[in-house]
């Protein structure tokens, strides 16, 4: 079953990249990386130098993460995206891969998963399965940090699943990681970006985020679940 979805949605991202790209504002992504990494390392204590860029498609957010410093590897199955990534890019590191079947001998301190098309689903075995198997692949402490969007009405009005807040939990299932999801409206990017590191301000934001933002208004949050490996 999984083989099938992947296949076919393989078949799809190698005709959606021939011609296309996802809209891209390098800007703003940059800033968003910054937040996304202060997050993490607000939530858990983590000195972050390497990362691998899961689903990386054409490869612009690996290359800002390395403008960034990181040391940066990416994989996507679609051969066309790599072909590209590898072409624009040539310092960094891009490989076919699948997500479910990864090949690298090293250890990441990160994993950075943005839109990665198994965990907008709800085939739960396969994501919970997934997730164990990236924690071969993190170093001691190494985090896992998966981006999508919802509302949490379970909606898919643009294609992509807004998944209920249950739902969410239950694609890294019973995995042995620590477990926190973090909710973000696009407007309190500001804050993170500008404030000072804090577990606390995370925290807060994402209450504000989930509780009135999503809940009541029904507007979509980006998801951030962060899974450290102990
Ligand atoms: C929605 S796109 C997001 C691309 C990029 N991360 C971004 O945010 O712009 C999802 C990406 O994941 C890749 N992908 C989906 N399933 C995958 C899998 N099982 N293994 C590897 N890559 C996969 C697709 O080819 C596509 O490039």
């Amino acid at each position: 079953m999984l083989a099938q979805i992947q296949s076919e949605s393989k078949d799809y991202y190698n005709d959606f990249y021939k011609n296309n790209d996802w809209k891209n504002y390098p800007l703003l992504i940059r800033l968003k990386l910054i937040v996304y990494i202060k997050i993490a390392q607000s939530v858990y204590k983590k000195d972050i130098k390497t990362i691998l860029d899961a689903g990386c498609g054409k490869g612009l957010y690996a290359s800002l993460l390395n403008q960034l410093s990181y040391k940066v590897k990416g994989f996507d199955f679609s051969e066309t995206a790599i072909t590209e990534a590898q072409k624009k890019y040539p310092g960094i590191d891009f490989r076919t891969m699948n997500g479910d079947a990864l090949n690298y001998n090293d250890k990441f301190d990160f994993i950075f998963a943005k839109g990665f098309s198994p965990f907008n689903t709800r085939d739960f075995k396969s994501s919970t399965q997934i997730f164990n198997h990236w924690r071969d692949f993190l170093t001691e402490d190494g985090i896992i940090c998966a981006i999508s969007r919802s509302d949490f009405t379970g909606g898919s009005p643009t294609g992509w699943i807004f998944l209920e807040e249950g739902s969410i939990n239950k694609l890294y299932g019973d995995t042995m990681l620590q477990k926190k999801i973090i909710y973000l409206y696009s407007p309190f990017w500001l804050f993170v970006y500008l404030l000072p590191k804090s577990k606390y301000i995370s925290l807060f934001l994402s209450t504000l985020s989930k509780s009135i933002v999503a809940r009541l208004f029904k507007i979509p949050v980006t998801v951030i679940i962060l899974l450290q490996n102990d």
